[in-house]
């Protein structure tokens, strides 16, 4: 891949977070997508950058998305790729995150990409091994590639980021999808807004710079992005909604909250969709919605993150 990104260093070792990148940073990454994105629309998609190198995807929760996309990205860029099967090895035997992941190092790894449900669990594997280490997804902080990617897919839409008025919108409590989107996007000058119902805010969501909005259609009025987020019923311990039709009236997205928006509104959403409890299927599989365009972005994404941590393996 080659763009002028390509020019300047990205500096750090691991990826774990939005929180400690700098715009310069994320503006690399930017880039380097951009490059990526040409790569896999060509048939010969392969190329050798991380040839020789081992690539380790390590989750202990389900993925489609991520998961692939990472493997297909290691492969285009000529690495050798293992989904390490949580569901069939010793983790099931009561082996620890850290025994797993000191063994998983002694095979040499250059990078691993892990998925934990339990929010710190990548920062503590990162200080354990030798090799590079990228965040798929901690519990309820944060989801570094996931953010990147809809800002690449959002500025090649509208051409930047700065003064977007973004509506993230659903249960935002439990989503480290938000947390990365809230950091990055203001990081580079958008207007952010979290609406939902006060039950699915966290404490406190103010002083991450955002403005709140517990009633859906003021929170959606003049909004250029609506990002709709999936309801996690699974990290729910408790009634936090009261049933999900109801859920529906108030805080999903459809034809008719949607028009409050600008006219050119982009819907966006991370996936999986839980539609007719989120997003009603007429928006998302409508004329606004970039969330199959967010997916294609996010091997590109994933491709650059690769190649920028590359720079930092032995040789690279
Ligand atoms: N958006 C996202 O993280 O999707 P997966 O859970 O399918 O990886």
């Amino acid at each position: 891949m080659c763009s002028p990104a390509r020019e300047l260093k990205f500096p750090h070792r691991h990826l774990l977070g939005i929180e400690g990148l700098s715009p310069v940073d994320i503006a690399i990454l930017l880039d380097l997508s951009e490059a990526a994105i040409e790569v896999s629309r060509q048939v010969e998609k392969k190329r050798s950058t991380l040839r020789g190198r081992t690539l380790i995807n390590l989750f202990f929760e389900a993925s489609t998305r991520t998961q692939s996309s990472f493997e297909l990205a290691g492969k285009r860029l000529g690495a050798d790729v293992m989904n390490m099967s949580v569901a069939t090895s010793s983790v099931k035997k009561g082996e620890t995150l850290i025994d797993t992941a000191m063994t998983l190092n002694a095979m040499r790894p250059d990078i691993i990409v892990v998925r934990h449900a339990q929010a710190g669990a990548v920062h503590l594997l990162a200080k354990k091994v030798d090799c590079s280490v990228v965040n798929a997804g901690d519990g309820a902080h944060e989801h570094p590639t996931q953010a990147l990617l809809d800002a690449l897919t959002i500025r090649r839409n509208k051409g930047a980021i700065s003064g977007l008025v973004v509506a993230i919108c659903g249960d935002i409590l439990h989503s480290r999808v938000a947390r990365s989107n809230i950091l990055l996007l203001s990081a580079l000058g958008a207007r952010v807004r979290a609406v939902g119902p006060s039950t699915l805010l966290p404490a406190g969501i103010e002083r991450m710079g955002v403005e709140v909005f517990r009633d859906m259609q003021a929170g959606l009025e003049g909004a250029d992005i609506v990002m709709m987020l999936r309801l996690q019923r699974e990290r729910m311990q408790g009634g936090f909604i009261p049933s999900p039709r109801e859920y529906f009236r108030f805080f999903g997205l459809d034809e008719a909250k949607l028009k409050l928006a600008k006219p050119d509104a982009l819907v966006m959403h991370p996936g999986p969709m839980n539609r007719g409890v989120e997003i009603d299927s007429s928006v998302a599989d409508g004329s606004q919605s970039r969330i199959r365009e967010q997916v294609e972005m996010g091997v590109a994404v994933r491709m650059a993150v690769l190649e920028a941590l590359a720079q930092h393996l032995p040789n690279g």
